[in-house]
C-alpha cells in the first residue's frame, strides 16, 4: 500500500509523495522547512483531511528542528506553527493535528514526535474500524448481497495516513467478495478522483469506471449505484458534512432515489466546537485551476471564476456517518444524541 506520508528519521525529514504529479510520475518531497510545508499543503502535494491530520502534528516537529537550526524565539515558533495549522482551512484534522501535540512542545521534540506519530499508527487503526462498521452497515441496509457504488474525490490511502476512510469501506467490500462496481467520480477541477482514487482501485484490482462529476446523479437517479460513499473534511455538531465540492450532489441525487448516502471519517474529523456546516469555512482556491485544463486556458480571457474547494451536505441528506466509534443516522436520529455516539 502506497504511503502518503512518512517520518524519516535519519534526515529528520516528512518524506510526501506529491499528488500532483501522480499518476504518471511517482515522486517525493523531503520536507524539513515550513515554508516547503505550507507549499506542499497548500499545493495539494499532500491533501486529504486526515493526511492533513498527520502532517500538521509532524509539521510541529518541522518546525521545532527548523526553530534549532535557524535560532528563532518562542515567539517566532508559535507563528510559524500557526502557519501550518492555518495553511488550510475547511479540513479540520490540519487544526487538530497541530493541537494534539503541540501541548508537549515543553517536554521537547522527541515527545511532540512521539504524539505524531501515534497520531500516524491512531489513524490507520480508526480507517481499519470503520471500514468493517461501514461494510457492516452499508450491506445490512441495501440487504444485497453485492453493491454497486459511487463516491466522489479521493479518500484512500494517499488522503489518510493508510487505508482509507470512505475508499476503505470500498476496500473492505471487494475483500468479502461484496462489490460489483465502483463509479468514481472525475472530481473537478483537480481531478482527485481521475488521477488518484483510480491510481489507487488500479493499484487494487478494484473494478471501477470515472466518470464525469456531471454524470453522478444521473447515475444515481438510473438505479446504476446501490450506496453513495464518502470522505469527510470537517463534520460539525449538527452531522452537517464538508466535503469536496460536489458531494452535495450525491446526496440530493440519493435522497431522491432513496439510496443511502454514507459519510466515512476518523473522529478526529468531528468538530463538536462548530454548531453547524454554515460556520464551517469553505476554502475558495485560486480561479484558474477552474478558466484552464491540464494547465491550458480553456475559458476566454475575460472570464474570472469562483472556485470553492468544498461543499456542506446538510445532515437530513445523510443516512449515516461512520467513524471508528460507530455508526449514527442523522436523517433518523434527533440530533443530541448524534454525536456522542461517534467520538469517543
Ligand atoms: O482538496 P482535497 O483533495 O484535500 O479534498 C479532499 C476531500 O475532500 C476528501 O474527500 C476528504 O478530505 C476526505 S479524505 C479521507
Amino acid at each position: 500500500m502506497v504511503r502518503a506520508l512518512e517520518w524519516v528519521d535519519e534526515s529528520k525529514t516528512l518524506r510526501l509523495i506529491d499528488q500532483t504529479q501522480l499518476p504518471g510520475t511517482e515522486t517525493y518531497l523531503d520536507v524539513d522547512t515550513v515554508e516547503v510545508l505550507v507549499d506542499a499543503i497548500q499545493s495539494l502535494a499532500v491533501r486529504g483531511a486526515p493526511a492533513l491530520g498527520a502532517v500538521g502534528a509532524l509539521g510541529v516537529v518541522v518546525a521545532i528542528n527548523q526553530g534549532s537550526r535557524e535560532g528563532w524565539s518562542a515567539d517566532r515558533l508559535a507563528l510559524e506553527v500557526d502557519r501550518v495549522r492555518r495553511a488550510r482551512p475547511t479540513a479540520v484534522n490540519l487544526a487538530w493535528g497541530v493541537d494534539q501535540v503541540w501541548p508537549f512542545a515543553d517536554q521537547g521534540v522527541a515527545a511532540v514526535l512521539r504524539r505524531a506519530l501515534e497520531i500516524v499508527a491512531e489513524d490507520e487503526a480508526a480507517n481499519r474500524r470503520l471500514s468493517v462498521l461501514g461494510a457492516d452497515w452499508i450491506l445490512q441496509r441495501t440487504g444485497r448481497q453485492k453493491v454497486r457504488v459511487v463516491t466522489h474525490c479521493n479518500t484512500g490511502a494517499l488522503a489518510t495516513t493508510a487505508w482509507g476512510t470512505a475508499y476503505g469501506i470500498i476496500h473492505e467490500l471487494y475483500e468479502r467478495g461484496a462489490l460489483e462496481m465502483v463509479y468514481a467520480d472525475e472530481t473537478r477541477p483537480l481531478l482527485q478522483g481521475a488521477r488518484l482514487t483510480s491510481w489507487e482501485l488500479v493499484q487494487d484490482g478494484i473494478p471501477h469506471l470515472i466518470e464525469a462529476d456531471g454524470a453522478a446523479s444521473s447515475t444515481i437517479l438510473r438505479g446504476l449505484v446501490d450506496v453513495a460513499i464518502i470522505g469527510a473534511d470537517r463534520i460539525a455538531a449538527d452531522g452537517d458534512s464538508a466535503n469536496k465540492v460536489g458531494s452535495v450532489a450525491l446526496a440530493l441525487a440519493a435522497k431522491y432515489a432513496g439510496i443511502p448516502f454514507v459519510v466515512a471519517a476518523p473522529s478526529s474529523t468531528v468538530d463538536l466546537d462548530t454548531a453547524t456546516g454554515a460556520d464551517i469555512e469553505i476554502e475558495l482556491r485560486d480561479d484558474v485551476e477552474v478558466l484552464t485544463y491540464g494547465g491550458v486556458r480553456t475559458a476566454p480571457v475575460e472570464a474570472k471564476g469562483f472556485n470553492p474547494a468544498f461543499d456542506v451536505t446538510p445532515h437530513d441528506l445523510i443516512s449515516a456517518i461512520v467513524t471508528e466509534f460507530g455508526v449514527v443516522e442523522p436523517d433518523r436520529t434527533p440530533e443530541p444524541r448524534l454525536l456522542a455516539k461517534i467520538v469517543g
